[in-house]
């Protein structure tokens, strides 16, 4: 939940009314919201939450519209990659290449089952338990899904 810095920014004699009333909802978000909010569960926003070591996921949230429209989506936030098995089975996979720690460069082949890390082109079977071609296994998540929430635990 955004929390509106309409009275602080008033007092400065600053107008930022639209800052918090459109621009869409990844316009307030770039920093770790969980800092302002005291527990150890947080919602920022973003079509997800954390609570102790759990990520529960709204997929019908438009942040992960990628994951069901393309079918696997890396979530860079939270350091996983989802794939969509059918309408009510995911699975999450750690982003961290078993080769050398790259994190952003992942691409999905569907035809292989085979995460594809671009940094230096190691594959990696989507079945958490085969091998890459370097260093091992894709390390998966245990997921579980209730009523279009995703539950990715993460430990
Ligand atoms: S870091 Fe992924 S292939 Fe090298």
């Amino acid at each position: 939940m955004n929390t509106c810095p309409t009275v602080a920014l008033a007092f400065m004699g600053v107008t930022m009314l639209e800052a918090c009333s459109s621009g869409g909802d990844d316009s307030y978000t770039g920093g770790d919201t969980s800092n302002g909010n005291g527990g150890n569960e947080s919602s920022n926003g973003n079509g997800y939450t954390t609570s102790g070591s759990n990520v529960i996921i709204d997929l019908s949230h438009s942040a992960f519209s990628k994951l069901q429209n393309d079918g696997w989506m890396n979530f860079t936030a939270m350091r996983m990659l989802l794939l969509k098995i059918d309408s009510s089975t995911y699975r999450a996979f750690t982003n961290l290449c078993p080769h050398a720690s790259g994190r952003l460069k992942w691409s999905y082949n569907t035809s292989t089952g085979k995460f594809m890390c671009g940094y230096h082109g190691h594959s990696y079977p989507d079945d958490c338990q085969s091998s890459g071609t370097a260093g091992g296994k894709l390390d998966c998540y245990t997921t579980s899904y209730k009523d279009n929430k995703l539950t990715v635990t993460v430990s």
